[in-house]
């Protein structure tokens, strides 16, 4: 389907690892029946190779590179609205932020670092995370990366206190009056 004003009208979640970006976009998806498009699983497809894996192998900037060209080529589609979920350092490059405003409306999901600590403690594989102190740097890298998720974000969502159905219906309403105010 042809955009018909030219406005990109997909969702795009952003935020820290651990706040539901792929649970909240698995959810949109059974609301709206958009395609959901998960970058890191993408990446991982198009690789052949697991997140860890490709950090291991080629490294982050590479891994970075690939979110780029990803985003290049979302943006270039624009035969579906899609749901985007993105991983949750896409935003550090000023391309991407560029590229993801560029896509259409743009949900930041946040919690604070107790939180993130307790949804991703248990998990091996993020790579950034697999340090001395996780919860440190979960701390460090949030400091670094608020203002870039501020600057690319339409709305900003505290996951902490809702479930995942919850918020998507959220962004839903607030999508559509988004889109709906928009003017070509
Ligand atoms: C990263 C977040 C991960 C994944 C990679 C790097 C980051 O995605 O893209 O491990 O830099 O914050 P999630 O946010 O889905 O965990």
């Amino acid at each position: 389907m042809n955009k018909p004003s030219g406005l990109s009208k997909n969702i795009v979640l952003v935020g820290f690892m651990g706040c539901g970006k792929s649970t909240v976009g698995r959810d949109l998806f059974q609301l709206l029946g958009y395609p959901l498009v998960d970058m890191d699983s993408t990446i991982e497809r198009n690789t052949g190779m697991s997140i860890p894996e490709i950090f291991e192998k080629s490294g982050e900037n590479a891994f970075r590179d690939m979110e780029t060209e990803l985003l290049q080529q979302l943006a270039e589609d624009t035969r579906a609205r899609k749901i985007i979920s993105t991983g949750g350092g896409v935003i550090m490059r000023e391309e991407n932020r560029r590229l993801l405003r560029e896509l259409g409306y743009v949900v930041w999901l946040d919690a604070p670092v107790a939180v993130i600590w307790d949804r991703t403690k248990r998990t091996k594989n993020r790579p950034l995370l697999q340090t001395e102190d996780p919860k440190v740097r979960i701390q460090t890298l949030l400091d670094s990366r608020l203002p870039m998720y501020e600057e690319v974000a339409h709305l900003r969502l505290d996951t902490s206190g809702l479930n995942s159905r919850e918020l998507a219906t959220g962004i839903l309403e607030s999508a559509r009056y988004y889109f709906t105010s928009q003017k070509s």
